[in-house]
This record gives C-alpha cells, sequence and structure tokens, in this order.
C-alpha cells in the first residue's frame, strides 16, 4: 500500500543547469521503496498545478528518499523552489521495480539524460547482491552527465558518451551498448530514458537474446491505476490486457512485453 506523507526537505541542490536533487526525510516509503519504483510529488501547495508529477527513486537511505530530476515546464520549475525545512507532500512508493538477479556475469545500465535518475539505487541493489554494474550514460553534452563520478566512487564501470562528442563517444548511451554487449551471455540490460533510445536498447538486446528491463514514462495523472491516462500498448494475448498502464503494470517491463511498433 502506498503512503500520502508530508515529509521535510533535507536538502535541495542544483547538480546540473535546471537540473535539482531533492532529499525528503521519508522513512515509511524508504523501507518499502525499491529501485526502479516511483512517488507522485505534489509540487505546488494549495490547487495548483493540480496534478501530482511521477519523479523515479534516486536513492534509498534509511530515514528518507532522493530524486533526481530535470525541469521541464511549470510543475517542475514549482518544485525547484522548494528549500530545505519544508513541508512537500508524496505519495508512493508506486509501481513495479527493477528485478535484480544474483549470479549474473554482467549488468549494464543504459541511461539517457535524466533517464539516469533510478540508476543510484539500482547500482546499489546490484552491488548488494555481488554485481558491478557498468553504467553507460548518455546525455546531450558533457555538463549533463549526470552522477558519473558517484557512480565511479560506488565501484562502477563507467562509460560515457555525448551527443556532441564533448566528452566519451559522440552517440547515444545504445551505441554503447552495441559496443560493450558482445555476445551479451550472461548478460542483463536495464534503460531508462526517452522512448526512441528504449525502443532501440530492445532492439539490440532481443538480436542479442539479452533480457531488457526498461523504465517507460508516460503522462500520468492518478499514478495508481485508476484513470487509464499511462497507458502503452503492450504483448498480451488477452485483448483486454492490450494496453498496459505504466504505473501499474510498469513503469518497469521486459521489454519485450511492450509493443514498440504501436507505441507514439
Ligand atoms: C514513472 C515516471 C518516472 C519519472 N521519473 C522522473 C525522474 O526521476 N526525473 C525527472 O526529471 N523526470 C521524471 N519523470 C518525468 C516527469 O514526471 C515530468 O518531467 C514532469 O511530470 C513534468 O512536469 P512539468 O509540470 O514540469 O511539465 P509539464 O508542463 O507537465 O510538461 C512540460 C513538457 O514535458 C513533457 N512531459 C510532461 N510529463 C511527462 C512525462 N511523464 N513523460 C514525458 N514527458 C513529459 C510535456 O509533454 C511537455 O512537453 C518521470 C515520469 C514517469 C512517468
Ligand atoms: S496514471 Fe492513472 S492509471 Fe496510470
Amino acid at each position: 500500500m502506498p503512503f500520502v506523507r508530508d515529509c521535510e526537505v533535507l536538502a535541495h541542490q542544483e547538480v546540473a543547469a535546471d537540473h535539482y536533487r531533492i532529499t525528503l526525510a521519508a522513512p515509511e516509503i524508504a523501507k518499502q521503496a525499491r529501485p526502479g519504483m516511483f512517488c507522485m510529488i505534489e509540487v505546488g501547495t494549495g490547487f495548483y498545478p493540480f496534478l501530482r508529477r511521477p519523479f523515479s527513486v534516486e536513492r534509498i537511505h534509511a530515514d528518507g528518499i532522493s530524486f533526481l530530476y530535470k525541469v521541464e515546464g511549470e510543475g517542475t520549475r514549482l518544485l525547484s523552489r522548494f528549500r530545505a525545512g519544508d513541508t512537500v507532500n508524496i505519495q508512493g512508493p508506486l509501481g513495479r521495480p527493477f528485478p535484480v538477479e544474483a549470479g549474473m556475469r554482467r549488468y549494464f545500465l543504459v541511461a539517457g539524460g535524466i533517464g539516469v535518475a533510478p540508476f543510484p539505487a539500482l547500482a546499489e541493489a546490484i552491488i548488494a547482491v555481488g554485481g558491478t554494474p557498468e553504467v553507460l550514460l548518455a546525455a546531450r553534452t558533457e555538463h549533463l552527465l549526470i552522477g558519473a563520478r558517484d557512480f565511479s566512487r560506488m565501484g562502477c564501470r563507467v562509460v560515457l558518451a555525448t551527443d556532441d562528442g564533448s566528452c566519451g563517444m559522440k552517440g547515444t548511451a545504445v551505441d554503447l551498448l552495441k559496443q560493450d554487449l558482445g555476445t551479451g551471455e550472461g548478460s542483463v540490460v536495464y534503460a531508462c530514458g526517452p522512448m526512441a533510445m528504449l525502443r532501440a536498447a530492445h532492439e539490440t538486446c532481443l538480436a542479442a537474446g539479452v533480457v531488457c528491463w526498461a523504465s517507460l514514462e508516460a503522462h500520468m495523472a492518478c499514478g495508481d491505476g485508476v484513470c487509464m491516462r499511462c497507458v502503452v500498448p503492450a504483448n498480451r494475448e488477452t485483448e483486454a490486457e492490450r494496453m498496459a498502464r505504466v504505473c501499474r503494470e510498469g513503469p518497469v517491463f521486459d521489454s519485450r512485453d511492450i509493443n514498440w511498433t504501436a507505441c507514439p
């Protein structure tokens, strides 16, 4: 059962231009949160904006959680105004987490832009089962490669790419995956980023026979399975199951469950 809680802002920093990390005191939510799950955050005070906004859990601490977010529009702009000591209301944790199995030979974390947000918690979970995460991190340009140093400090292998070639390989996170995956034997891939990137990650993994866990984004209203605002086409037997709710059946899907040709 998700909680709805008023949480104190413990810290809130700008980590790159228009990108922020907010850390909240939320012990009950932290206890139930798993990497890949998300929370619906009330980004304003009062009734504006009316709908909460979804954000993946970035890190899970004993007494709280953090979120990493990019200012996209009005809601995230309002969220960026909260200061340490303020109170933010959140609902969560919601959705299905990334499955983490011990004993895989290689764990690839494929992140495009702000798609890196759920990966610090996932990297910690992989390390906890004895694995070494390999973080393939891409962004438009060097200063938007967020968290690279943190992943290195955790002991992850980190490989970088940028669209403009200002740091690392000139290309996308999936280009890095294609370069590194090899036969794919004993590997598992986790991907988060724009839809086009997820589709390319899915195709690469399918060709190599590797399971790809993709964290999808969709516009959400309720965040908890009721309104059907967040559906994506799925490869399911029955007509009734053919639209999957990102908030309830996801946001993490086995990429083979998604009907990518019918996705927008
Ligand atoms: C499960 C889930 C987890 C997410 N985790 C994170 C995260 O960890 N960090 C982060 O920065 N963002 C995350 N997002 C996206 C985030 O919710 C949106 O950027 C945010 O809701 C935008 O709100 P806004 O009011 O600022 O922008 P709006 O004014 O609502 O929209 C501004 C622009 O952003 C686009 N947009 C709005 N919502 C979404 C969305 N859900 N997906 C794609 N595009 C959108 C709009 O089409 C518009 O172009 C996540 C989304 C989902 C569904
Ligand atoms: S956001 Fe309402 S069902 Fe998913």
